[in-house]
């Protein structure tokens, strides 16, 4: 039997934290997360929207049939792991429960999540239904649901700015329709700790039957409470809380996993609860959910960002010396911060990679492994250690270039103080034609985009570019990651002779690459050409299957 202090941790990466502009992911990505979810001890995965698009679908059908089974949950600690629950979201229609069901019914432990709105605001514009509507739509698609399924959460949408006295009524009625776990969100982050733990304490003491459910808090994070917020949740009678890994999700994101389980960890004489995270696997899973996603995690960003365990003053280092609790709350090795190991050595096989490559979680399809062993080979001749950061790199780049459309052959930049940068690049288009193209730009990255542009000619804006050391040292690989936005309405009329987007498409795109080398203008250039490559075959440009558009919650 459950503890009456446990908290459950619902991880909604893959389908709040997915929904993040740009954050798109692929089903063999998700499941790899979903992967390394299971080894950080999560209790559910809410594995996406099944009825949002058929990629979706089939992504959450492959984390389900993998649940159960031994390279789900492969032991990476001495914890004994059992499957999580894997979760899909419904809105509160029958076609959409029904997809759910599609998707999770493989799953050895399936929960279905409906969701109507329940705010004055959102019945009146949004849904345009009575709240008598709102309560019957909901308890019959509960039905429907509980029909299929045994584990239903139920979320009124908008609970933050919703009337207390309208949601004891309706989340009593789900109750007795068959819902197992009340989802309570702050969807638009508006509440105040006070506010939103006063929420949870009045549900707990006025609906009726909450005694044979478990009550979630769900918080986004528009004015930064939504840890807070969760905590607070927590306090008052919570005891499942949904969060995402390094807070990604829609705007501001959502609350952060790692904050709240080291809350509860740090702080445990205060909390005094109970929770199944191996707080040891939370680098990892940051990493591998900011690589794939392409979102950087902000240096400051509590427990996970890169300086979170730094210290920089004199003073502060003076006092670390005689005794590390002066300045430190946390030990490093608590979140799985430990010094990088030498894992592999240049004589190493590509057996043992591909074994290394296991161990950190990664499968690796032959194809994939000849080319990061290729690319492993070559770093272990210019750098003195390769590390598991340094692999974990390569294999993110190697994963992110699904379709190589154009492909950068070689790049040589000129730049310094004399004269102006310029970037010569070999860039191999689609049809096998070898463009050699220069340009000139305010300084080398620049001018190497510019000649990659000249050459693709995509209608493109460049959001985000950022740099960063895998390791430390002078010979350390540098991360790059781009992020790219793409006017869908000019592709037609720039490149006249392909396919122009479908009708009813979004009109402005994000697209994101990834790239890993020890020289960071190559990196810089290959994680351009990445996101390029991208928009092309999203796009549907050069005969490559446009992937079917997708709905968010
Ligand atoms: O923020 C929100 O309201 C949601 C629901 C769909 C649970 O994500
Ligand atoms: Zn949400």
């Amino acid at each position: 039997m459950t503890a009456s202090n446990y908290i459950r941790f619902f991880d909604t990466t893959l389908r709040d934290g997915e929904q993040s502009p740009g954050a798109t992911l692929t089903s063999q990505e998700k499941l790899e997360i979903a992967r390394q979810l299971t080894r950080l001890g999560v209790d559910i995965i809410e594995s996406g929207f099944a009825a949002a698009s058929p990629d979706d679908l089939k992504a959450i059908q492959m984390i389900s049939r993998d649940s159960g089974t031994l390279e789900g949950i492969a032991q990476w600690t001495d914890e004994a792991l059992t499957p999580p629950t894997i979760c899909s979201l419904s809105r509160a229609h029958e076609r959409d429960i029904d997809k759910a069901w599609e998707a999770v019914q493989y799953a050895e432990k399936p929960r279905i999540h409906t969701f109507i709105a329940t705010s004055p605001i959102h019945m009146e514009y949004k849904l345009q239904m009575d709240p008598e509507e709102v309560i019957d739509r909901a308890v019959k698609m509960v039905k429907h649901a509980k029909s299929m399924c045994k584990d239903i959460e139920f979320s009124p949408e908008d609970a933050g700015r919703s009337d207390p006295e309208f949601l004891y009524l309706i989340l009593g009625e789900v109750i007795k329709a068959g819902a197992t776990t009340l989802n309570i969100p702050d969807t638009v982050g508006y509440r105040t700790p006070e506010e939103f733990g006063a929420l949870i304490r009045g549900i707990k003491e006025n609906t009726p039957g909450i005694e044979n459910a478990i009550i979630s808090t769900h918080c986004h994070d528009d004015l930064g409470l939504a840890t807070a917020n969760t905590l607070a949740g927590v306090q008052n009678g919570a005891r499942q809380v949904e969060v995402t890994i390094n807070g990604i999700g829609e705007r501001a994101g959502n609350t952060s996993l790692e904050e709240v389980v080291m809350a509860l960890r740090t702080r445990k004489p205060f909390y005094d609860m109970e929770y199944g995270i191996v707080t040891e696997q939370i680098m990892r899973t940051s990493r591998m959910v900011s690589q794939y996603t392409s979102m950087v995690v902000p240096p400051n960003k509590a427990i996970v960002g890169a300086n979170a365990f730094a210290h920089e003053a004199g003073i502060h280092q003076d006092g670390m010396l005689k005794n590390e609790e002066t300045y430190e709350i946390m030990r490093p090795e608590s979140v799985g911060l430990t010094e990088s190991n030498l894992v592999l050595g240049k004589h190493s096989g590509r057996h043992a990679l591909k074994m290394r490559l296991e161990e950190l979680g990664f499968t690796v399809g032959d194809d994939k492994l000849k080319e990061v062993f290729a690319r492993f080979k070559r770093l272990a001749d210019k750098k003195k250690t390769v590390t598991d950061l340094d692999l974990e790199a390569l294999v993110v780049e190697e994963k992110q270039r699904p379709t190589e459309i154009f492909s950068l052959k070689d790049i040589q930049v000129v730049s310094g103080t004399l004269g102006m940068p310029t970037a010569t690049i070999r860039l191999e288009g689609p049809d096998g034609t070898m463009h050699v193209n220069a340009a000139m730009g305010t300084g080398p990255v620049d001018a190497a985009y510019k000649a990659i542009d000249q050459v693709v000619a995509l209608p493109i804006e460049l959001l985000e570019y950022t740099v960063n050391g895998v390791t430390e040292g002078i010979d350390a690989l540098g991360e790059v990651t781009v992020r790219i936005d793409v006017d869908a309405t000019q592709v037609a009329s720039s490149i006249p002779q392909k396919m122009s987007p479908q009708s009813g498409a979004k009109t402005n795109l994000t697209f994101n690459g990834f790239s890993a080398h020890t020289d960071i203008i190559v990196a810089s250039a290959r994680a351009y050409v990445v996101a390029l490559n991208k928009a092309l075959a999203a796009l549907g440009l050069y005969g490559i299957e446009k992937p079917a558009e997708k709905e968010t919650a």
